[in-house]
């Protein structure tokens, strides 16, 4: 969370091509948002990058740094907001990641007389790094100090005053520098210069670089590196189209093309990677799936139908991998990201590395830390997904999920699902749209399932929560009588997702139903009636198909209750703090 973004260059450019950068990485963060430049003119604000890009004056420099915040230490304010100066105005930065030991550093440099202004763990990198010049370190020596005491996670971006270079260096925070025809941007990720040039140089952990107009140098702890220049190809387009009001909706209607053109490639040039893990999957005793939000609850798609053909898998939410799962040399685990840089996979991953765990991976964003860290890698090519919550690339990791599962010995057919999601849009959004005017002023609503039908309950639940901040709980149909249903009472609703003749939830709607619950029954057997019909193809549609029905939901409720969409509030697409 949190994106920063330098540029450098021998021809002065506006501080807004910059920011401008930077927009591109919005969904980072939105709390606040700032540049900085060699010149030491520092500009920042709260609030998102259009209405500050519009009062930014066409200040013309050749170097800038600039930040869009996530707030973790410090309130959103304009103090709080990077970039943070040095007490001697001679340094200015910006950062992504959390400073762990911040209180400790402070604490020191509050000794010497250095005054803080704002909240943040960062302004303590300024001020460390200035005073250690001071005491008569170089710059590159203050930051290797720095590097050395730090403890945490970090991305940062760095301007001597009045010197034509950036610094950068990194531990666990991504980090990219791209090559442009003339000078360098360096960022959190790829999109920021991915409209400019394809040539990228990805950071790995404790590197620093400094970077000037005409060249690079990147060094570890030991020393001058090389690096490797990767040439980066894209997938999909991410312009607005003015059809759509919002990015969510246009990604929701991109789900039939973007499973077409993932089935095709899993078919075509990823076939071979994904035969070479299916092999290993076979190989190891047991599957350990890794993932947070979206991406756990189509794991939990991945574990139901691997363990129905009798593989052993299980999946656990990321943060709590280290507790809960046992990865050893008999494990594959296989990490599944939209962003690739979720920083609890990334911990998840490094500790199953560490204990011997072959390492695979599922990823949307090419290049990201965690497709660099596993031993394979699946690229689900969704194409840029813009607004921060997960729609198309949800359906793209189940797709490549059961593609796996299919060459290990599932029984399907996969090529009909692109048409069965476009059956699903055509034939419910209006219905959709209708009872979600209906909706607006709900404040809680249940979804069960069972089985293939549980993930969904879990995934439309998360969207109902981040898309129309609506609580939402998403259950087994057999958990509600354990205590929740002590809640359904007249007018609750209930979402009931039913695959195949499921009399069980046939059941379990009876109970909240006679409770006074407003069922909506979103099923795929005729016989039960329900509110929405799913008639698929293939059985496998059916958890892309109804978190799709959810999707929309979520979206049209929103839409009623005039929520801001694409980026709701206290959220961010790429989570790379613990
Ligand atoms: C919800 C959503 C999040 C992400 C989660 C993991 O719509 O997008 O729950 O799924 O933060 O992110 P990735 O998949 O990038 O690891």
């Amino acid at each position: 969370m949190c994106g920063i973004v330098g540029q450098i260059s021998n021809e002065k450019f506006v501080i807004t091509d910059t920011v401008n950068a930077l927009k591109r990485l919005e969904y980072r963060g939105y709390d606040s948002v700032g540049v900085a430049t060699m010149e030491g003119d520092i500009y920042k604000d709260i609030g998102h990058i259009s209405p500050f890009m519009a009062m930014l004056p066409l200040v013309a420099t050749n170097a800038a740094i600039c930040h869009t915040r996530w707030a973790t230490h410090g309130k959103v304010t304009k103090e709080n907001a990077h970039p943070h100066a040095s007490f001697d105005g001679s340094i200015f930065l910006v950062h992504n990641g959390i400073i762990e030991n911040h209180k400790e550093l402070k604490k020191k440099l509050s000794i010497s007389g250095i005054e803080f202004v704002s909240k943040t763990d960062t302004e303590v990198i300024a001020h460390y790094i200035a005073y250690e010049i001071q005491s008569g370190l170089s710059i590159v020596d203050a930051i290797r100090s720095f590097m050395g005491v730090a403890q945490g996670t970090f991305a940062v971006l760095l301007l001597h005053k009045e010197e034509q270079r950036i610094y950068a260096f990194k531990r666990d925070s991504p980090l990219v520098l791209g090559i442009l025809d003339d000078g360098f941007i360096v960022a959190s990720d790829i999109y920021a210069f991915s409209d400019k040039s394809p040539k990228a140089v990805f950071f790995d952990d404790d590197e620093y670089a400094i970077i000037s107009p005409d060249s690079y140098e990147f060094f570890s702890a030991k020393g001058p590196i090389q690096k490797q220049v990767t040439e980066v190809t894209w997938t999909g387009t991410v312009e607005k189209d003015a059809s759509f009001e919002h990015y969510m909706i246009k990604e929701i209607h991109e789900q039939p093309a973007a499973a077409r053109r993932l089935l095709a490639s899993l078919e075509g040039e990823q076939s071979k990677n994904m035969n070479e893990l299916a092999t290993i999957a076979r190989s190891i005793d047991r599957i350990l799936f890794v993932a947070a939000g979206t991406s756990y609850h189509a794991s939990l798609i991945g574990v139901y139908i691997l363990n129905s053909i009798g593989v052993e898998a299980h999946t656990l939410i990321a943060s709590e991998f280290h507790n809960y799962m046992l990865a050893d040399e008999h494990a594959l685990v296989i990490a599944i990201s939209q962003s690739g840089e979720t920083m609890d996979v990334v911990k998840a991953v490094k500790h199953a590395r560490s204990k011997g765990a072959k390492v695979a991976s599922i990823v949307n964003v090419p290049h990201s830390t965690i497709q660099r860290l596993s031993d394979f890698s699946i690229e689900i090519l969704a194409g840029q997904e813009i607004c921060v919550a997960s729609t198309k690339t949800y359906t793209n990791q189940v797709i490549a999920l059961l593609r796996l599962a299919q060459l290990m010995g599932f029984e399907t057919d996969l090529s009909t699902i692109p048409d069965d999601i476009s059956k699903v849009i055509e034939s419910s959004e209006a219905y959709v749209m209708e009872l979600a005017r209906t909706m607006k002023d709900t404040h809680d609503i249940y979804i069960i399932g069972r089985g293939i039908s549980y993930p969904v309950s879990r995934e439309v639940a998360l969207k109902l929560k981040e898309i129309s901040y609506i609580h939402a709980e998403g259950m087994m149909g057999g958990e509600l009588k354990h205590g929740t249903i002590a809640l359904i009472e007249e007018g609750v609703i209930v979402f009931a997702f039913i695959q195949g003749p499921d009399y069980d939830m046939l059941s379990n709607i009876e109970e909240v139903e006679v409770r006074g619950a407003n069922v909506i029954m979103i099923a795929d057997n005729p016989n039960f009636s329900p509110d929405f019909l799913l008639s698929l193809g293939t059985m496998s549609a059916f958890p892309i198909a109804a978190t799709i029905i959810g999707q929309l939901f979520s979206y049209y409720i929103a839409k009623e209750k005039g929520l801001p969409i694409d980026k709701p509030r206290n959220l961010a697409k790429s989570v790379t703090v613990k």
